[in-house]
Parts: C-alpha cells; sequence; structure tokens
C-alpha cells in the first residue's frame, strides 16, 4: 500500500489518477482528516498502516498565487521545510522508503554559452538572453542535479516560496531512502488554476521568460516508474525536455484555443516588480538527463504542450475527470 500525502492537491490529484490507473493500493490522506504534519500522529499512523512507499505531495504554493507565501511566512515554511522533514523522520524511524514533491523553482537561469564560453546566465528574461534562445537554443544547457540551487535563502536574491522548497531539499539530502522529484511550472490539458496553460490565459499581462515545464501526468508517471523499477534513490530533474518561452506559449495558445483576448507583455522583470508583484519569479532549465538515462521516459516539452492545447478541457468537462481521481481508493 502506498500513502498519498496532500491527496487532494493539484499534484496530490495526479498521484491519485495514475495510482488508480495502475492498481495500485493506496491510502490518500487528507489534514481534515489525519493532521499528517503531526510528528506523533503521522508516526502512529504509518507504524501502524506499514505502507510499502509514502509520497509526499503536500506543500503550500499560496494561494493565488506564489506572492502569498511572501506574506503566510509560517504557513510556507511549515509546510515546505517543516512538513517534508517531519516525513524524513517517521520515513527514516519506520524504514519506510518515500518520494517528496519538491521543485525546480530553486534554480534562476541556465548554462549559456557566449563568445566561446559557457556561464551560468541568471536571468533567462532579459529581452537579448530571450532573442538569444529563440535564434540559438543550442547554446542553453539545463542544470543538472550537481549544480547547487542559486535560487534560495543562500544566495543574492529568492522568493520565500523557493527559499522553504531548497531549505527542505538540503534537509532531505542525508536520508537515504528518499526521492527528490523536481518538477518545474506544471500544465495539463485540463483547465484550472494551477495549470500554467490557464494562468497564462488569465493573466493580464505576462512576464516572458525561457523554462523547464512538467506535464502533470507525464510528471508522476516518471516518479512513480522510478520507484516502481527500483531506480536509485536522490534527486531528479522531472521536466519534459527541451525548454520554450513564454511567448511561444502564448503563440501555441493563440493557434489553438483563438481565445478572443489581445495578449500584453511585461517589458522585463523590474516592470514586473514595479507593479506591485511581491515574489521575484525564477526561470530556469533543467536538464532531465538523469532521469532520462535510466529509460524513463519523458515526452520533449513541445509534444506534451501540443498535445494538451489540442485536447483542452474548460472548467465543465473537468468536473467529470475530477471526481473519478477523487474517489476513494482501491483496497488492499
Ligand atoms: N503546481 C505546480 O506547478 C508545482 C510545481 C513545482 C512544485 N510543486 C510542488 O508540489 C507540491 C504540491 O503542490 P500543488 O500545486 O499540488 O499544491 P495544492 O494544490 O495547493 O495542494 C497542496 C496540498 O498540500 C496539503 N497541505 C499540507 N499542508 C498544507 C498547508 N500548510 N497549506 C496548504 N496545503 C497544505 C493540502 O492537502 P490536504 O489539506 O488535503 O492535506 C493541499 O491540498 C508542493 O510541494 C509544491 O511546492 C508544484
Amino acid at each position: 500500500m502506498i500513502l498519498l500525502l496532500g491527496a487532494t492537491g493539484y499534484v496530490g490529484r495526479a498521484f491519485s489518477a495514475e495510482l488508480r490507473h495502475r492498481a495500485l493500493p493506496f491510502m490518500p490522506l487528507t489534514r481534515t482528516a489525519i493532521d499528517y504534519t503531526r510528528f506523533d500522529v503521522l508516526f502512529n499512523f504509518v507504524r501502524n498502516t506499514r505502507p510499502d512507499f509514502i509520497i509526499n505531495a503536500a506543500g503550500y504554493t499560496g494561494n493565488p498565487d506564489v506572492d502569498a507565501c511572501e506574506v503566510h511566512r509560517a504557513e510556507t515554511v511549515q509546510a515546505n521545510t517543516l512538513l517534508p522533514q517531519t516525513v524524513a523522520r517517521v520515513s527514516y524511524l519506520t524504514k519506510t522508503p518515500w518520494g517528496h514533491v519538491s521543485s525546480g523553482c530553486i534554480y534562476s537561469g541556465a548554462w549559456v554559452t557566449r563568445n566561446g564560453a559557457e556561464r551560468i546566465e541568471r536571468n533567462l528574461d532579459q529581452p537579448e538572453i530571450r532573442r538569444l534562445f529563440e535564434t540559438r537554443p543550442g547554446q542553453f544547457r539545463g542544470f543538472t542535479e550537481a549544480d547547487e540551487p542559486n535560487f534560495s535563502f543562500r544566495s543574492p536574491s529568492s522568493n520565500f516560496y523557493s527559499g522553504t522548497k531548497a531549505l527542505a531539499e538540503e534537509a532531505l539530502r542525508w536520508f537515504d531512502e528518499c526521492y527528490l522529484w523536481r518538477p518545474r511550472l506544471m500544465f495539463d490539458e485540463f483547465d484550472e488554476p494551477r495549470n500554467l496553460l490557464s494562468k497564462l490565459q488569465r493573466h493580464a499581462r505576462i512576464l516572458d521568460g525561457v523554462h523547464s515545464l512538467s506535464h502533470r501526468a507525464d510528471f508522476v508517471r516518471s516518479c512513480l516508474d522510478l520507484w516502481e523499477r527500483h531506480g536509485p534513490f536522490g534527486t531528479y530533474n522531472v521536466v519534459n525536455p527541451g525548454a520554450v518561452t513564454t511567448r511561444h506559449i502564448v503563440e501555441r495558445i493563440k493557434r489553438l484555443l483563438k481565445p478572443a483576448r489581445e495578449f500584453e507583455f511585461w517589458e522585463d522583470t523590474v516592470e514586473f516588480l514595479s507593479a506591485g508583484t511581491r515574489a521575484q519569479r525564477p526561470h530556469c532549465i533543467l536538464d532531465p538527463g538523469r532521469l532520462l538515462s535510466l529509460g524513463i521516459e519523458m515526452r520533449p516539452v513541445e509534444e506534451a504542450l501540443e498535445h494538451a492545447l489540442a485536447n483542452w478541457r474548460p472548467p465543465a468537462a473537468n468536473q467529470e475527470w475530477l471526481a473519478t481521481s477523487l474517489k476513494s481508493p482501491l483496497s488492499r
């Protein structure tokens, strides 16, 4: 049996759907039923139920967006840094392997080759960098798991959300039987508030940049594949190979969904932040090479984007899928 924390969330619901699809018995936990954020409660629960694996898909990403994490700091630390440590201790004491949904937002930038030299370019939202990416994408290389996070409390500038996610990774690094799965901006065909493609259609103005992305179902499939195939524990960038600019995604949205609106862009981060935004948004490219080298497949990002937009489901059409994904789990 697999124990799923944060089962009601955007990522948690996708894990539920995939676990059901694989006919893997699982138990979704929600704080209203059992307060899994408390060590004693979780420890006793795991000791009594003896799961084979724990998935931590719980966290605080801010509502309506990451700006809220700058205000609700205690909640952000509690959910993103303290809770993963609680799960790690429980899993250590009960000898239960587990996987934690971390994030690629602990990086800013990419490795970029210019004038024959490769170095980290931190700001992928600069107009000249975006132009370089559009003309010479081969000069950009993503961060690997060996690169130290550079958008954390230890770096010159970070937002609060990213800081708490990076701090959790630092603490979890020392636990042996743990996967750290790093997704980047998530999307799929279901129109809902946390979907990047939905957000872009609703934002009054958009900040352009270069990104890695994770298709939500591809992400959870790869995480479960890693565990089912006994992949080595450790950190994995779980993103669709390739990178895209926000402007490119918007062009695809215009072409495939034909929305009845114009899209406006911020000039750059300086203009974006001067309009009252609280949290700096990192743009980054991650290299999923470690995951792919184990034979675990992620579709190229262009293919996953095309598929999501070609199968776009407006909110009403999602209700049936949501109801299915939230049904009670299979029994053992
Ligand atoms: N969405 C993305 O694009 C994305 C990208 C990268 C990483 N992530 C990571 O994926 C994880 C899940 O994100 P999500 O998008 O699924 O978020 P979400 O939709 O807000 O769901 C998070 C779930 O976490 C649980 N939770 C536990 N403590 C919480 C707290 N203090 N405040 C709020 N919720 C709390 C809640 O479940 P219960 O109340 O049922 O227990 C909630 O449903 C997070 O760790 C996030 O950092 C998400």
